[in-house]
């Protein structure tokens, strides 16, 4: 091979730095281009106010359920409870329901139906924080329950049904699935993301009127004008439960309090709205349960709730209170004095 001359190697050398600046212009013009004709900027210049939203922190690194496959460490009969349990929280009906091929002891609702995704999903009433937290002293019965006392809470009032046996193979099944899906929680813990999500309260009292609109455009598609959903084929289950009427949850629930479903709505409702994608202002799902709870759905006695009235929640709507305001004002607020 002969040695190239210095002379070729020097026209070699300008060739490629004229590439190299013909590249490099063309980069710059597309990306001075792209910045002037994208569809993204086309918005921005509409919009001039538009800023970057950093991700609310909440909605980052929240807490998630074991995956499925670490059950190969349990023992099978353990597997099969778990399993069986949260088939259960999945099913409610088909085992428990009017039709219950189990027993009849609920009202046609699935645990499901307000613990999204068998009491799994982030923001979606899940069961992350109970093996964590139980037993504990709750103010609503004035003493220290276990999960069987707070399974069986949900039984007698969003199901509008009867107690589960504690000793039954169905109460073993559910308290196991809780209990796996907590099980890297330590004592004590309520990691991020568990149970509902708490709203900021609103300026103003939540509207009921308002709220029967956005129910009108937004739920009625699937819980039906009357408010009473829709039942699978078969009649045993929902396809979309009740939110009101004899079949919904009753007053004593969790979910008759507006703060708790304006939080479950918020991050759950239209179905397929998630913590991350929201669908619903803050005002909207405050709006939305104040109109889901002035419809009327089955009473329970209460008298027994609350022992120390002082300690009930703000929007417990039925006194007596520790305070002069209305039921209504407890009920719907404005909450801040
Ligand atoms: C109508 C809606 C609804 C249905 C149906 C329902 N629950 Fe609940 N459940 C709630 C609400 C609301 C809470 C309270 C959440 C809170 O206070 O943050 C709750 C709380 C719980 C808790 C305690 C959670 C915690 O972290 O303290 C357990 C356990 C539970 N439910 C189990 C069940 C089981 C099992 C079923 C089915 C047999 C069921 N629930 C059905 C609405 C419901
Ligand atoms: C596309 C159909 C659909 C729409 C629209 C919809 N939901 Fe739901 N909703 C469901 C289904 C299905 C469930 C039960 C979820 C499950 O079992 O996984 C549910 C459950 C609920 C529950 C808890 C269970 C109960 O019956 O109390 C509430 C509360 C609720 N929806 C409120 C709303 C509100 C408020 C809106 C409007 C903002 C709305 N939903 C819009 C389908 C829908």
């Amino acid at each position: 091979m002969k040695p190239q001359s210095p002379k070729r190697t020097f026209d070699s050398f300008i060739r490629l730095l004229y590439g190299l600046v013909v590249l490099l212009l063309g980069l710059m013009a597309y990306l001075f281009f792209g910045q002037i004709y994208s569809p993204k900027n086309a918005e921005a210049q509409v919009d001039s106010s538009a800023v970057y939203i950093q991700p609310d922190s909440n909605f980052t690194h929240v807490w998630t359920a074991p995956s499925d496959w670490r059950m190969m460490y349990l023992s099978s009969d353990q597997k099969e409870l778990v399993l069986y349990g949260r088939e259960l929280i999945a099913h409610t009906s088909d085992y428990l329901g009017p039709n219950g091929s189990v027993k009849a002891m609920s009202n046609g609702m699935n645990c499901q139906n307000c613990h999204v995704k068998a009491g799994s999903q982030p923001w979606g009433n899940n069961y992350f924080a109970v093996e964590s937290t139980y037993p504990k002293f709750r103010a609503r019965s004035g003493t220290v329950e276990n999960q069987v006392k707070r399974v069986n809470d949900c039984f007698e009032r969003s199901l509008n049904g009867e107690k589960l046996d504690s000793t039954s193979k169905e109460m073993r099944a559910i308290l196991a699935y809780i209990a796996w899906l907590g099980k890297d929680v330590a004592k004590d813990v309520k990691p991020k993301g568990s149970g509902i999500f708490k709203l900021k309260y609103l300026k103003c009292a939540s509207d009921p009127g308002k709220g029967k609109l956005v129910y009108d455009t937004q739920c009625q598609s699937c819980h039906q004008p009357t408010g009473e959903g829709v039942l699978a084929e078969g009649g045993k289950s929902y396809t979309y439960p009740p939110l009101w009427g004899i079949h919904s949850y009753n007053q004593g629930a969790g979910l008759f309090r507006i703060s708790n479903l304006a939080g479950f709505v918020k991050y759950n409702m239209p179905l397929g709205a998630t913590y991350e994608n929201a669908q619903l202002t803050d005002e909207e799902a405050w709006d939305v349960a104040a109109y889901i709870n002035s419809m009327p759905r089955p009473s329970m006695d209460l008298s027994k709730d609350w022992p120390k009235i002082a300690k009930k929640p703000f929007d417990h709507p039925f006194g007596p209170y520790a305070d002069n305001f209305s039921e209504a004002r407890h009920k719907y607020g404005p909450y801040k004095k």
